[in-house]
């Protein structure tokens, strides 16, 4: 089996001004398909920049990144753009909805925007698993934190992406909204074998994981004691 992603020795330097500042400092690392992975760390650390450049949203100073077989770090930003569409959904803290549109509508422009005729089948399918099916008609300011998380999580897999990149997506909402939310997930990767990569704060978050990849100043530092 190939993994879905795959790094070796990956950097992201940050340039601001005539200071260069690493936020990735030689990651290796795989996702195999069906994992389910969370990403702990403290703030800083470089979290949020190795799921921007695993998933095609930045590019990679130095090292490669292998998104089901596809270099990204060779890419132009066109190419990236569309393998990203392909194979990637992204969930994250802010639901960034649509407020014009409805639910559907911000489904269904997710279908739109990857160039997917409108399949009734999947829709339906993803509207049910994430307990959407009577909130259609309504605008995300009708909805609560957790329902809006979770239409942003059925825009997110609404196309079969090889991986879903979640960055702290419980990080707005309170307890019982994250549980919903985080259950959600485990039912995702657990009945349709949904590969996820999640990045978390909560321990209790980590939980739901099959493994945890602990990072510290743009390196994984799994294996060194707390
Ligand atoms: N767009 C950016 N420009 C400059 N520095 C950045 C940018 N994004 C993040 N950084 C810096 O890179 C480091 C890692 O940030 P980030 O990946 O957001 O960490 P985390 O998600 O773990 O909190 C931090 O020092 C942060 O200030
Ligand atoms: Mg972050």
């Amino acid at each position: 089996m190939e993994p879905i992603l795959e790094t070796d020795n990956l950097w992201k330097i940050y340039h601001i001004g005539k200071v260069d500042s690493p936020a990735l400092r030689g990651v290796s690392l795989q996702i195999m398909p069906g994992e389910f992975v969370a990403i702990m760390g403290p703030s800083g650390c470089g979290k949020s920049t190795l799921l921007h450049v695993l998933g095609g949203l930045a590019q990679a100073t130095r090292g490669s990144v292998l998104l089901d077989g596809n270099d990204l770090s060779n890419m132009q930003d066109a190419e990236r753009t569309q393998i990203r569409r392909c194979k990637v959904g992204f969930v994250f803290q802010r639901f960034n909805l649509l407020p014009t549109l409805d639910v559907r509508g911000n489904i269904r422009l997710a279908q739109h925007i990857y160039g997917n005729e409108f399949d009734p089948h999947r829709f339906e399918m993803t509207t049910n698993v994430l307990g959407l099916s009577h909130r259609l008609h309504h605008r995300p300011s009708e909805l609560s934190g957790g329902e809006q998380q979770r239409v942003a999580i059925a825009r997110a897999i609404i196309n079969e992406p090889k991986i879903l990149l979640a960055d702290e997506p419980t990080g707005n909402l309170d307890t019982a909204n994250s549980d919903a939310v985080l259950a959600l997930l485990r039912q995702l990767h657990r009945d349709l074998g949904q590969t996820i990569m999640m990045i978390t704060h909560n321990p209790e978050a980590a939980a739901y994981a099959g493994r945890v990849i602990h990072m510290r100043d743009g390196l994984i530092v799994d294996g060194i004691p707390a």
